[in-house]
């Protein structure tokens, strides 16, 4: 992978965006703060705890609730000199469908900074390439208010946060390759980063090979499925061939998964809360996968995992999965 200093104590490499504004490189590993049920105590004595592992990036949304705790777990890591400025952490957000207008992006954004107690962020994101009507901010959304995006307008507001100062870097989220290469039609500043599900079981290639094309950092989130989550699958930690790669390595599934996307050159965002497993997966850059391990994962039967059905609607702008994901599932 390309442009990867390293962060002198940990070595968790890191990435450069072409079109960013400037600020902090992004770390490949960044941890998710999405979780269901959620408990602000204990995302905020997570990400203090994850600080503590050495994580510095972190992925939030105004959907998931966490912005507000990770403020606060981030503002406490630096009074308790775990870290000596906000400077040295990388900020994801990302805008909810029913801001995706482009009146509502600049506003979204003033209110994900005021939660988070941050002045800018690293990165935000188009959560998903649809919008809603404007009001709470919830999920599924329901099928009567989901309306389709108007994406060079939301666009717009987007570069203007970036010129205002108030993101380093934009970028869009679960966004395919024909809604990206649109994107590339109009954008005047190009997105930094695609955020998608990938795994060993959702690799997703065609994606890869235009984002590399294009310059577009792709970052895979669910790399372990989600396990255990509402919307989750044991596919990925239960996949054999997956523990036998793991036991011939002397590691887990998990960091197995890690390594991968790792060494295909993909940042990645995981979510753990505990202490132990957030520890064992930034224990991924210290050793290294095979040829013949990577064979092995190529040869793994690829389906999407996350077709999320609640955002297809027969009333909303997208008719089936197969149009919401333009035939890539
Ligand atoms: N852009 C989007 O639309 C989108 C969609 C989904 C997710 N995301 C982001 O991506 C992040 C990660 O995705 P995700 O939460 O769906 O799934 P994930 O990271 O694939 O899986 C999370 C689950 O795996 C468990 N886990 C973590 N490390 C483990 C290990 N070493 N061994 C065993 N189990 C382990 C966690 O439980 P414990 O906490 O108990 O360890 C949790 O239940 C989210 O938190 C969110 O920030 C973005």
């Amino acid at each position: 992978m390309a442009n990867l200093p390293q962060v002198p104590t940990l070595n968790i490499p890191e990435v450069k965006f072409s079109s960013s504004s400037g600020g902090r490189n992004m770390p490949v590993i960044g941890m998710g703060t999405a979780a269901h049920p959620f408990d602000e105590t204990v995302l905020k004595d997570a990400v203090l705890e994850a600080i503590k592992a050495g994580y510095r990036h972190f992925d939030t949304a105004s959907l998931y609730k966490s912005e507000k705790p990770l403020g606060e777990a981030m503002a406490e890591a630096i009074e308790a000199g775990l870290i000596k400025s906000r400077d040295e952490l990388f900020v994801t957000s990302k805008l909810w469908c029913t801001d995706a207008h482009h009146d509502l992006v600049l506003p979204a954004l003033k209110n994900s900074l005021r939660m988070l107690q941050l002045e800018y962020l690293d990165l935000y994101l188009i959560h998903w390439p649809l919008s809603a009507k404007p009001g709470k901010i919830g999920f599924p959304v329901p099928k009567d208010e989901q309306l389709p995006m108007d994406f060079n307008s939301v666009w717009a507001a987007m570069e203007d946060c970036r010129r205002l100062g108030l993101t380093k870097s934009i970028g869009v989220s679960n966004f395919s390759c024909k809604k990206l290469e649109n994107m590339f039609s109009f954008a005047t500043i190009p997105p930094s980063v695609n955020q998608v599900e990938i795994s060993p079981l959702w690799q997703q290639q065609k994606l890869r090979e235009l984002c590399k094309s294009k310059g577009v950092v792709l970052t895979a989130y669910s790399l372990l499925g989600s396990k255990g989550t509402r919307l989750g699958t044991n596919e990925v930690m239960d996949n054999e061939t997956l523990k036998e790669i793991a036991k011939a390595h002397n590691k887990t599934v998990a960091q197995v998964c890690l390594r991968w996307a790792f060494e295909q050159g993909l940042t990645f965002v995981v979510k753990s809360f505990n202490k132990e497993r957030m520890r064992e997966n930034l224990q991924i850059f210290d050793w290294k996968l095979t040829s013949d391990d990577h064979k092995q994962i190529n040869e793994i039967k690829q389906h999407r995992l996350m077709p999320i059905p609640e955002m297809v609607s027969p009333f909303g702008p997208f008719k089936s999965l197969e149009e919401l994901w333009d035939g890539e599932i």
